[in-house]
């Protein structure tokens, strides 16, 4: 089978911020995922070149455009690789073969004529480089730049878009699958249930030069999407390259919501008054965020993908990015967030289960992988072997529908069962009696091939990580070139294999300022030697990052009875509740979708009491309510709060 996976190209008017990277990443990821299940793959990215923005962000800097575009497509071009990202292709709509093509095929929608040349007045906005309807504006500002457009008056050509409108409709509608998540192909379809207009697809020279000149009219250049879009054919050598047919018929593309119409509206229409048959998939993703904010360069909030490499590593911010945002709904990025998720799923589960496997398997079978004694193999390893084939399983429609988050959690439930496969065989022992060594041997064998498996399936989203995790294994040549489905299912690790425990794939992240533990023996750096009785017992349990008891008590739990609840204005989120704790105190709480206000008043919670007072939308709020909160496999959130299981005097303390 083949793959044809591309990205948008990105306009060089700004820098690789994550934004970018997050669509690159997907790509690549998705690209990486279809070379695991033995396709031949094409993953395409490159950069947009022309138009006026490109000019003005030239003009900014005292350049020329030229100049300026070599340098920015460049700097795009480079980032990738720091992100283990491999494109098969980088286009540029500079470079000649593509400015051919699209002269060409501008000659052919009007030789048929699906373009012709009328007077058009209207609302120009210079952030979309595009006329907006009436429909669209908000307060007659573009809802996008918040700026009002510029009345444009002028002869330009059409591209007969309108003619295409129901023919797309029905295309989109018998085809569920076309554009992805639903939510952007129910916009669509809402969009199209409204007559289209043409499209207009030229701008005159004594306005714009920077583009590629119309062949039947050189006093106009062409609109930078009907330049664009065609990227994605010239990439694989249309009309006549070998391989156009065979990667076209496979065509997806992954964008953000920004540029759904170009892609859901203009591209199908072009492609179908070309005479060439539409792309497989779009696959709409939504946007980042900063701490709840838009990023944007005056705000200063823009994340560089290179700055957080270098402090996180390649594979924090690979893995980060693909499980945090459930594909096709926004999602905010805080350096909190991603430090969570490298401590927690990173170091504590996916690290620590490498790191206490390959230990056991060094200390009891001298880091060689034993034979299964089938005599010994119980239900509970069954139930293992089950879910690790549930996991591939669950995995490959997850990564085929786009679902990476789904498919991280699938995986992330498996570490979780193996890591307490450990605790409950408790390997360390099992090594105290000789009668046990063939359950040893299986035990350790489990873990082996265990590994293995989640070396293969995390590959895509990893490969940094999973080419260590391949060399530890001592399977480096054979996870480089596996196959999910010969290598996807259990027991595929030869007994016998030598193992390498290498250093520590995910070491977790030290606070700044981080108080040394106290108290609480048996930590990292003490001598293995004058303890060797304790360890034996739990000799895998990492102490790092754990808090001494002193620590836990500084904070101050108490239950609060809440007295009053009220919303507070312009703060959808936001509840103001005054407690019983004993003395009588305000907090702000972020509830309110979660619970109405009359619901509360009565409700014993627990808070934290000694928090430093902070003001949010103008009131002091002196603590804060606990609760808990769940996550569903498609983002939506929901919070419990944290109540006490039976009656209790407000202001208890709780520890
Ligand atoms: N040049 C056009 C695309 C032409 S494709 C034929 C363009 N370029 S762009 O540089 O503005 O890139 C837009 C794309 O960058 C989005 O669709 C998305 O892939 C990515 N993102 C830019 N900002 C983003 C976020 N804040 N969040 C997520 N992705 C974002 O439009």
């Amino acid at each position: 089978m083949t793959t044809y996976i591309t990205t948008p190209i990105y306009y060089v008017n700004a820098m690789p911020h994550i934004g970018h990277a997050y669509t690159t990443i997907i790509a690549d990821t998705y690209s990486r995922f279809r070379c695991l299940c033995g396709d031949e793959v094409c993953f395409q990215t490159g950069t947009d070149e022309h138009g006026e923005k490109i000019v003005q962000a030239a003009e900014g800097e005292g350049i020329s455009p030229r100049e300026y575009v070599d340098r920015i497509s460049d700097s795009f071009r480079q980032t990738w690789p720091g992100l283990d990202i491999a494109p098969d292709h980088f286009i540029r709509t500079t470079d000649a073969d593509h400015i051919k093509l699209v002269q060409d095929i501008l000659q052919k929608v009007y030789d048929q004529g699906d373009i012709y040349f009328s007077e058009y007045s209207g609302h120009y906005c210079k952030g979309c480089e595009r006329f907006l309807t009436e429909k669209e504006l908000v307060d007659g500002k573009c809802p996008d730049h918040q700026t009002v457009p510029e009345e444009i008056s002028e002869q330009n050509y059409f591209f007969r878009m309108s003619k295409y409108q129901d023919w797309l409709i029905d295309h989109i509608k018998s085809n569920p699958e076309y554009i992805t998540p639903e939510r952007y192909r129910n916009e669509v379809l809402s969009f199209l249930s409204e007559p289209l207009e043409d499209l207009c697809i030229s701008r005159p020279c004594s306005r714009l030069t920077w583009g590629i000149p119309l062949p039947f009219d050189k006093n106009f250049v062409t609109y930078v999407w009907f330049d664009a879009l065609i990227n994605y054919l010239t990439g694989i050598g249309y009309p006549n390259g070998p391989d156009f047919d065979k990667h076209w018929s496979v065509a997806e593309h992954v964008i953000a919501k920004d540029i759904l119409k170009p892609h859901a509206i203009y591209w199908p229409t072009m492609l179908q008054s070309m005479g060439v048959a539409p792309y497989q998939r779009l696959h709409v993703h939504g946007y980042w965020n900063v701490d709840e904010t838009k990023m944007s360069k005056s705000i200063g909030n823009v994340i560089r993908p290179g700055e957080l490499v270098e402090e996180y590593g390649v594979d924090t911010v690979r893995y980060f990015l693909l499980r945090e945002m459930s594909f096709g709904r926004d999602s905010s990025f805080s350096t909190e967030a991603l430090e969570s998720r490298r401590n927690s799923d990173l170091a504590n589960d996916v690290g620590n289960l490498f790191s206490r496997a390959l230990t056991m398997l060094a200390k009891y079978a001298d880091s060689i992988v034993p034979e299964i004694d089938k005599a010994t193999v119980t239900e509970e390893d069954r139930v293992l072997v089950d879910a690790l084939e549930k996991m591939v399983a669950d995995y490959t429609t997850a990564m085929n529908a786009f679902e990476f988050h789904k498919a991280l959690q699938s995986i992330w439930e498996v570490i979780g069962m193996l890591n307490r496969f450990i605790v409950t065989n408790a390997p360390w022992e099992l090594a105290k009696d000789p009668d046990q060594a063939g359950r040893l041997n299986t035990v350790l064998y489990f873990l082996a091939d265990s590994l293995r498996l989640l070396a293969l399936v995390l590959r895509p989203v990893m490969p940094t990580a999973a080419d260590k995790m391949a060399v530890a294994l001592g399977q480096a040549d054979e996870l480089a070139k596996a196959t999910l489905e010969e290598e996807g299912c259990w027991g595929r690790m030869p007994a016998g294999t030598v193992l390498h425990q290498g250093e520590a794939l995910f070491p977790r992240l030290e606070k700044k300022k981080k108080q040394q533990p106290q108290a609480q023996t048996q930590g990292k750096g003490q001598g293995k030697k004058g303890q060797a009785k304790k360890k034996e017992a739990e000799p895998e349990i990492d102490m790092e990052g754990l808090i001494t008891f002193e620590q836990f008590g500084e904070v101050e739990l108490r239950v609060a009875e809440i007295v009053t609840a009220e919303k507070i204005k312009k703060a959808n989120k936001l509840l103001k509740l005054t407690v019983k704790a004993p003395e009588e105190r305000t907090l702000v709480a972020g509830i309110a979708l979660h619970y109405s206000p009359e619901d509360l008043v009565g409700k014993k919670v627990i808070i934290v009491a000694n928090l430093k007072p902070a003001k949010l939308m103008g009131i002091t709020s002196q603590g804060m309510v606990l609760a808990a909160k769940e996550t569903d496999a498609d983002g939506n959130e929901r919070l419990v709060l944290s109540t006490v299981a039976g009656d209790i005097a407000p202001g208890s303390r709780v520890a």
